[in-house]
C-alpha cells in the first residue's frame, strides 16, 4: 500500500541543498506540508523560495533554522514542529574536508568525522517524541559502507555512515510500528562536492560516464525519488537501500 503524502507533515533536515532540497521539492509537489530545516539562514530561505517557485506546490512550506550537531537546537526544532508524519535526515557539513589517510589523521579530525552519526542521533531522538506511529524516518548513509575505497581518506567518514545505517536498522525494531529506513547514496552531484576543484568534479563526471553501469553521476532528484518510495511504501522498514548507479556491482 502506498501512503498518500497529501496533508502529511514532513520534516527535512538538510533541506537547503542537494538531496534534502530535492526531497522538499517532491514532497511539497505531492501535497505534504514541509518543514525545511538547515543551519544557514540565507541559504535555507533561498531554498524555500525555490520550492515555492515550483509550478505547483500543493502543501505548505516552512523554514526553521536549526543545527543538527546541537542537541538543544534539535530538541527546540521538534518542540516547534509538534506532531508530524515523516522525518528525512540528509544534513552533513564539510564532509570532503574531513578526509585523511589513517597515518596522518588527527584525533580531532577523526572525532569530527563521526559528527554525521551524532547529528543523526540528536535528530532521531528529538523527533521520535512527536512522530506519528504510522509515520517514517529516512536516514542517509553512504555506498562507501558496502564498497570500501583504497584511496581518498574516507575510512572514518565511512565508519560514521555505517553507524548511521546500523542505528537506522536498530530503530526500525525499537520504534516499530514507525518505519525506519536508510539510503546509501553513490556519487551524487550536490553541494557535498562544492569544495572540490572544478577539474576534479569533471573527472568524476567522466568516470561516471565511462565506468558506472548507468553512465552518469547521480542527481539529487534520483535520490529523492528513492526517499519518496521508502517514505510512502508501508511494507518497507529496516532496509539500507543503495542508490548508487550500480557502483557496488563494479
Ligand atoms: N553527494 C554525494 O556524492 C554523497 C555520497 C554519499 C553519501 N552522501 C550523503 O548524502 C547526504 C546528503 O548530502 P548532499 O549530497 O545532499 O549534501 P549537500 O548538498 O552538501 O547538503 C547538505 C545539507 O546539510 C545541511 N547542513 C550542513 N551542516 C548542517 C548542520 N550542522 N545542521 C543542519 N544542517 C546542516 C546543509 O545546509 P547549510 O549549509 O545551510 O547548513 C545542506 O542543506 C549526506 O549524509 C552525505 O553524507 C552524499
Amino acid at each position: 500500500m502506498l501512503q498518500s503524502l497529501s496533508g502529511k507533515k514532513v520534516v527535512v533536515i538538510g533541506a537547503s541543498s542537494g538531496i534534502g532540497l530535492a526531497v522538499a521539492h517532491k514532497t511539497a509537489e505531492l501535497g505534504a506540508s514541509v518543514v525545511m530545516s538547515s543551519r544557514s539562514p540565507d541559504k535555507l530561505h533561498r531554498a524555500v523560495e525555490s520550492v515555492l517557485g515550483q509550478v505547483e506546490v500543493l502543501g505548505q512550506v516552512e523554514a526553521i533554522v536549526a543545527d543538527i550537531l546541537n542537541e538543544e537546537s534539535m530538541n527546540a526544532l521538534f518542540e516547534r514542529v509538534g506532531n508530524f508524519d515523516h522525518l528525512v535526515v540528509t544534513a552533513v557539513a564539510d564532509e570532503n574536508l574531513l578526509r585523511s589517510p589513517l597515518a596522518e589523521m588527527s584525533t580531532e579530525l577523526a572525532q569530527r568525522g563521526m559528527e554525521k552519526f551524532w547529528g543523526t542521533f540528536f535528530a532521531a531522538r528529538a523527533a521520535a517524541k512527536t512522530l506519528a506511529q504510522n509515520g517514517s524516518i529516512t536516514l542517509t548513509s553512504s555506498v562507501s559502507i558496502f564498497k570500501p575505497a583504497k584511496t581518498g581518506g574516507v575510512s572514518v567518514m565511512s565508519a560514521a555512515s555505517a553507524a548511521v545505517a546500523v542505528f537506522g536498522r536498530s530503530l526500525a525494531a525499537e520504534l516499530a510500528p514507525i518505519r525506519v529506513n536508510v539510503i546509501a547514496p553513490g556519487v551524487v552531484d550536490t553541494g557535498v562536492w562544492s569544495n572540490t576543484a572544478e577539474s576534479q568534479r569533471s573527472d568524476l563526471a567522466k568516470w561516471a560516464e565511462e565506468s558506472l553501469p548507468v553512465q552518469h553521476l547521480g542527481q539529487a532528484e534520483e535520490l529523492a525519488q528513492a526517499v519518496l518510495s521508502l517514505m510512502t511504501n508501508t511494507y518497507i522498514t529496516g532496509i539500507i537501500l543503495p542508490v548508487d548507479g550500480g557502483l557496488t556491482v563494479l
